[in-house]
């Protein structure tokens, strides 16, 4: 089956620009948010992103408004009923990503295909939440998502070797390069850079060295192209944080538990850049 109507839940960093690379692919897409205001600032993310590209000359402005077109925004999961693929991009909270698969569940028709861009919760326990554990996916985009070229497709013991076709079909198809892995915590690339990016924090908190200093040792030293400190601000230290707690409680292993100061700078509202506070100062 081709995923030719996508529908895409949650318009933050990681929804809005799934919506983008799909509209920018040809494809007609459903963007969904909770609040009106929200819905506009999904909206004018995606604008923006792709404002940058018509001044960098690597879109036209027509084309701009061609993919712009392409895109709907709704407030309301009913409007998903006859969507090919939904993939579902809300905060990283198991509960509340479980009451957006039951209502998908219900609301679209059989053959739809359901996907989770979620970062360390199980697509076997989503994918049981629903009627359609063969139809259930994990599509796992990386930030920012018209920048990396990375998909990871997860696979559970239940999915459908049909619909793990069409999920990689549907990677190429927005222009990323799709890897397969089996549904363990963190898949593959968190699994790797979530102890990683915790040390970092340890290091730090443990005065080790400046930040500055972490950041560049890892730059220049291993050729990274961003510092362990300004990659946890880029993800977002909640997500980092949320991340953390789940792979911690799937593994029980100290190196997947979330430093102390990560806790409490989420604590304090530092979410990193996308509060304009992190561990950096993004408020200038
Ligand atoms: N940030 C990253 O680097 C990254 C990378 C890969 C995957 N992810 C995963 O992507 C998902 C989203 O992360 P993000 O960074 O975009 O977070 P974000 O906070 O930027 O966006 C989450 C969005 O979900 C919306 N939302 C919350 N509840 C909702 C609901 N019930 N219905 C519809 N929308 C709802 C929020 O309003 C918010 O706009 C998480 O599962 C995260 O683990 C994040």
């Amino acid at each position: 089956m081709e995923f030719n109507k996508i529908g895409v839940v949650g318009c933050g960093q990681m929804g809005s620009g799934i919506v983008e690379v799909a509209a920018k692919a040809g494809l007609e897409v459903l963007a969904m948010e909770i609040t009106d205001e929200l819905i506009e600032k999904g909206r004018s993310r995606i604008e923006k992103s792709l404002g940058r590209a018509v001044d960098k000359g690597k879109l036209s402005a027509e084309d701009k408004d061609a993919i712009m077109g392409r895109i709907k925004f709704t407030s309301n999961l009913d409007n998903f009923a006859d969507s090919d693929l939904v993939v579902e991009a809300v905060t990283e909270d198991l509960k509340t990503k479980l009451e957006t698969f039951v209502t998908l569940d219900r609301v679209c028709k059989p053959e739809t295909a359901l996907a989770s861009n979620t970062s360390s919760l199980s697509i076997t326990e989503l994918a049981a939440g629903t009627n359609r554990p063969g139809r259930f996916i994990g599509l796992h985009f990386f930030n920012p998502v018209p920048v990396m070229k990375l998909v990871e497709v997860v696979k559970t013991v239940a999915t459908d070797e049909e619909v793990i076709a069409s999920a990689r079909a549907f990677a190429e198809k927005v222009g990323k390069v799709p890897v397969l892995a089996k549904d363990g915590g963190g898949f593959i690339v968190n699994r790797l850079l979530v102890p990683y990016l915790f040390d970092a924090i340890l290091v730090y908190q443990n005065g080790l060295a400046t930040k500055e200093d972490i950041d560049n040792g890892m730059k220049f030293g291993c050729g990274h192209p961003m510092g362990p400190l300004e990659l946890n601000d880029f993800i977002g230290l909640d997500t980092m944080y949320y991340i953390g707690e789940i792979l911690f409680e799937e593994f029980k292993e100290p190196r997947f538990a979330p430093p102390p100061l990560l806790k409490r700078m989420v604590q304090a509202g530092y979410l990193g850049r996308k509060t304009g506070r992190g561990f950096y100062d993004y408020s200038k």
